[in-house]
């Protein structure tokens, strides 16, 4: 029942992989017309080989040998130039729907919601841009075409070696349904254990992923040599697997081998006994069809031609099966439909930048209220200063005025209008957002900085930084604005790469800007650097900026102090100040020393 629905549900699926065939249609054409024509031209060898010895070689003609052997040559030409041009259209096939494929895939990925990502490893995804893409390649490859191909040199095979003696060819041809069974039985011992194979190939790239990030962590805390035991044992699994799928072949080649030899050896024992008294009748005339040498040779080179492809059989539907199950996977991501829902068609030239949180609550998951209750205001221009202990929702206040999560009551509005009912992108572009952990692209400062948007000129991007005050270390750097920064921006300090991330914000020049300020301390020199750019960065535009610094706090309109998801008071520094025991005074007097800089 089960199998039934599995087979039904592998058709649906084989179609929508055959989708991205379409624009290959010339190419899967020609390849699968090539495969028919092989399979064909296959057959032809042994029937030259047959009338070469019996009509030729023992009726001494000499000339006909010559001719004989000329046609073989060019038939193997045939032969070796089709099978070259099968195998590239079927390979460059694979390969030109995986490329569309992956890029269906990437373009799907940037676009899910964070939210995806907060459950996702990140090795599981790559495992599926690239291992398990490759196996739907292979489903054109080794897999599908070459299937059928198979099946039909088989079946064309048993049916010429039937037409030309059938008594020969049902004797020769008694261990079939033994090898029919035990490839069906490796095939199915084979699948479990590819999958294995799959599963451990995903846990040994999230492995990786996560330990080649986090490898400061790990050297910091001395932790080598326990995580190396952890990867030792997920190393381990995955050989494990990959062994027992080898162990089963090491099984099913030699059972191959051993039925072949039956099936030579009843055709030499019955093809000869054949000849000694198919000549007898034939000579008095009795036996118009004799089994002759030739023909025993012919069934040679035919069994020869017929166990090649059954042995590779059970293998091509293992990976066309792994092809599907690849196809599955990835047609799973490509229907996550966590991508943020953009039905909103409010679009202006520009935004006030007011911005209004209405009874806000939010959650991660479910009911699990992170913000409960949020209700503020924002006038265009004015600065909003959010602080709070750690865990209080600070960020989660913001992500939300992004669209990058969904609140779940209430409502957040911004120039009037529910941002749901903005375009997400438009909306996005008129908020410049700064995050606590600034993250860099393997790239140059100028590109960082522009992240690569061509309406933005080297220009643009020099004024920013000179705006920010970071145009002079950026051109101490060697090559100066074309710097590449390493991987996560490691060659810079964390000072240098926040204040990157401030032009980064400044040349999109937005009317909203968010800012969550990273904590890390840097020098005294830095901090005023950072300071001034803060300073630099909200002038002219709504602010919502969650703040660390004092003196971010005290130049802010209106301070709101978050505890629990929880609006606990709001107004200016020097109001909230003035509430005994009230939640800002005991933070100020916990959190800052007389310099105004945090205490780490
Ligand atoms: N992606 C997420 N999925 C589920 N829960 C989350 C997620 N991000 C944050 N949380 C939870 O939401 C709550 C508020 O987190 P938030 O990041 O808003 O705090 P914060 O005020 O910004 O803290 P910090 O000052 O440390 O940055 C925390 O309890 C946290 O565990
Ligand atoms: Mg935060």
């Amino acid at each position: 029942m089960s199998q039934v629905t599995g087979k039904a549900l592998d058709w649906k699926l084989l179609k929508r992989v055959m989708h991205y065939v379409k624009p290959y249609r010339t190419t899967f054409i020609i390849a699968a017309f090539l495969t028919i024509f092989l399979a064909a031209n296959t057959l032809v060898q042994p029937m030259l080989m047959q009338i070469t010895l019996d009509k030729y070689i023992l009726g001494n003609n000499y000339n006909g040998l010559i001719s004989m052997v000329s046609l073989m040559i060019v038939q193997l030409a045939v032969q070796t130039l089709a099978q070259y041009y099968q195998t590239y259209s079927t390979n460059s096939l694979g390969q030109s729907v995986i490329r569309d494929l992956r890029i269906d895939i990437f373009n799907h990925i940037i676009s899910l919601r964070l939210k995806y990502f907060d459950r996702t490893p990140i090795g599981m995804l790559i495992t599926r841009t690239v291992s398990d893409l490759e196996t739907i390649a292979d489903i054109f490859s080794e897999g599908l075409i070459s299937i059928v191909g198979d099946l039909l040199l088989v079946v064309a095979i048993i049916v010429y070696m039937l037409v030309k003696d059938w008594k020969l060819a049902l004797i020769t041809l008694i261990p079939m349904p033994f090898l029919f069974m035990s490839t069906y039985v490796f095939k199915e011992a084979i699948k479990s254990s590819f999958q294995e194979v799959r599963t451990q190939v995903a846990h040994l790239n999230t492995f990786l992923a996560e330990h080649i990030s986090g490898i400061s962590i790990i050297q910091y805390f001395s932790r080598e040599d326990q995580e190396m035991r952890k990867f030792k044992a997920v190393n381990l699994k995955y050989r494990d697997a990959n062994i027992r799928s080898n162990w089963y072949y090491s099984i099913f080649f030699p059972v191959v081998e051993i039925l072949f030899a039956v099936c030579i050896s009843l055709l030499v024992w019955y093809g000869c006994k054949r000849i000694l008294t198919d000549q007898q009748l034939a000579n008095i005339g009795t036996h118009d069809n004799p089994v002759t040498p030739g023909m025993i040779l012919a069934f040679i080179v035919l069994l020869n031609l017929l166990f090649r492809p059954i042995r590779q059989l059970a293998d091509k539907f293992n990976t066309l099966q792994m092809g599907m199950v690849g196809a599955d996977r990835i047609f799973k991501v490509l229907d996550t439909d966590e991508v943020a829902v953009n039905t909103g068609t409010l679009k202006s030239a520009s935004l006030n930048g007011e911005i209004a949180f209405d009874h806000v609550w939010f959650a991660y998951n479910d009911e699990n209220w992170v913000l409960k209750d949020i209700s503020f205001r924002v006038k265009p221009g004015e600065k909003l200063a959010l602080v709070g202990a750690t865990g209080a929702g600070k960020s989660s206040t913001i992500n939300i005025l992004n669209r990058f999560y969904e609140i779940g009551k209430g409502t957040v509005k911004v120039d009037d209008a529910d941002i749901r009912e903005y375009d997400v992108d438009f909306l996005r572009s008129q908020i410049a957002t700064v995050i606590q952990d600034v993250f860099l692209f393997t790239d140059t400062i100028a590109n960082n900085i522009s992240l690569n948007n061509p309406t933005i000129t080297r220009e643009q991007v020099i004024a920013a930084a000179k705006d920010v005050g970071a145009h002079e270390f950026i051109e101490r750097l060697p090559g100066g604005y074309d710097y590449n920064v390493m991987e996560r921006g490691a060659t810079l300090s964390s000072g240098q790469a926040q204040l990157i991330s401030f032009i980064r914000a400044l040349v999109y020049d937005p009317a909203i800007l968010v800012l969550d300020e990273a904590t890390s301390s840097v020098d005294t020199e830095t901090e005023i650097l950072i300071q001034n750019a803060i300073g630099k960065l909200m002038q002219g535009r709504t602010a919502i900026v969650i703040a660390h610094r004092l003196s971010t706090i005290q130049n802010a309109d209106k301070i709101i102090v978050l505890d629990h998801g929880e609006i606990k008071e709001m107004g200016t520094h020097q109001e909230l100040l003035k509430i005994e025991h009230g939640y800002y005074r005991k933070l100020y007097d916990l959190q800052f020393n007389s310099a105004g800089i945090v205490k780490s």
